[in-house]
């Protein structure tokens, strides 16, 4: 058996050894070995870096004030966060269904699209993550869906943005047609875990009007991507695109709280004025989580971090062009606001090798192989928190080289 009295998430538990945090601050994370530089935000929830004393302060405020809540209770933070958020979604949402986390958001989502219209089926893409729980999991693309299979029955993907598909923009429209009685369509507005894929302009609006024609609702996951993480509060800017549900959770504390929320349009929270919503949880709306979240919208709003991100755009695009000149194993990047892929042409050893050289080097980021890319290679993921300064951005460009200089002298 494994020495630790837990689980580790997503592997075999022998030999597994954890990344022990000491503390963090800023951009970095202490640990026995020494620091590690944080260019992950931890699992891409950490925007604001570690350690903010505001959104510290808030949660010990509400501690202090107000520690458990129930389902049905309303005190202050608790409107003010829904209203904080729907101010920042596209016009025309109304309420917010709030939850623990990513997952449960999607979850709750699932639940939404299918009272709403009475539907079972829900579309992603291949090349998706949505979540962890079984419909959530079920709906995803990735490897991490055919162990638990089967799941809730009517999930259908489509190769979407998948390299295999070629020039073809979208399937959706036509597997629309072809499945009839499809409920939602899933879409994170930037592919994340599986290896930062932006979809071309105009893409969503030939989804959107395809879930118009065929009666779906759209659903855009914004549980990696949103809270400034591309360069804009939610991703879903970029297309300039009005969905029916936008699920949210990760760095709507930044961390520092469990939270998640479904934020739901006028046209489909309607509904429930006089339906009933056969939705709920003990812990909705848990006080700790909701003072985390209002402190974290705040600071984004009052840092400029959004704009931030998208101002660093060029510093990060240009790190990763000069690792591919330095490097012939660097082969591509796909860079938008303060996330970032750097392709990687290595097999499964030399993936091996680097991200030990990583290790070795305090680095901390996502390094996805095959079974996440779902195809041959390798892809370095960048998500740094949206305040990482240009120097700190340098370090972890000198950090990642000498990791690939590593590799290639092995
Ligand atoms: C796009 C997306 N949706 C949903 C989830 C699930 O979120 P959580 O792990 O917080 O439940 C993730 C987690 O990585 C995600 O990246």
């Amino acid at each position: 058996m494994s020495e630790h009295p837990f689980f580790f998430t997503w592997q075999a538990q022998r030999g597994a050894a954890p990344l022990v945090l000491e503390r963090a601050e800023g951009v970095w994370l202490h640990t026995p070995e020494g620091r590690v530089l944080d260019l992950g935000s931890l699992t891409y929830q950490s925007n604001l870096g570690h350690g903010n004393p505001r959104v510290v302060e808030a949660v010990r405020r509400q501690a202090a004030e107000l520690c458990e809540s129930t389902p049905s209770a309303g005190y202050p933070a608790k409107g003010e966060l829904a209203r904080a958020l729907l101010d920042r979604a596209p016009p025309g949402f109304s309420k917010v269904f709030f939850c623990l986390g990513g997952s449960d958001a999607n979850e709750n989502a699932l639940k939404i699209a299918r009272l709403v219209t009475g539907r079972y089926k829900a579309l992603a893409r291949y090349r998706s993550y949505h979540g962890a729980t079984l419909g959530a999991a079920a709906l995803s693309g990735d490897w991490r869906r055919a162990p638990i299979e089967p799941g809730p029955p009517g999930m259908i993907h489509v190769l979407d943005l998948d390299e295999s598909l070629g020039d073809a923009r979208t399937q959706i429209p036509r597997v629309l047609a072809l499945e009839e009685n499809v409920g939602a369509v899933f879409l994170e507005p930037v592919v994340g875990a599986n290896g930062v894929l932006i979809p071309p302009p105009g893409y969503f609006a030939e989804v959107r009007a395809a879930c118009d024609a065929h009666g779906a609702l759209l659903v855009c996951d914004e549980v990696l991507t949103g809270f400034g993480r591309t360069g804009r509060f939610f991703a879903l800017e970029h297309q300039g695109v009005t969905p029916d549900l936008i699920t949210c959770g990760k760095a709507i504390t930044a961390g520092y709280g469990v939270l998640g929320a479904v934020l739901v349009h006028e046209r489909v929270a309607r509904v429930f004025q006089d339906q009933v919503l056969v939705a709920g949880l003990t812990h909705y709306a848990h006080p700790l989580g909701v003072a985390a979240a209002r402190e974290a919208l705040a600071v984004y709003a009052d840092e400029g971090l959004p704009e931030r991100a998208a101002g660093l755009e060029g510093t990060l695009r240009a790190g990763l062009e000069a690792l591919m000149e330095a490097h012939g194993a660097a082969t591509g990047e796909r860079t938008l606001g303060l996330l970032a892929a750097l392709d990687l042409d290595l097999d499964d050893q030399g993936r091996a090798r680097f991200a030990a050289a990583l290790r070795e080097e305090g680095v901390h980021a996502h390094l996805k192989g095959p079974r996440q890319l779902r195809r041959p290679g390798a892809a370095l993921v960048l998500s740094p928190p949206l305040t990482i300064s240009e120097a700190e951005l340098a370090e972890g460009f000198a950090r990642i080289d000498r990791a690939l200089g590593a590799v290639a002298r092995a």
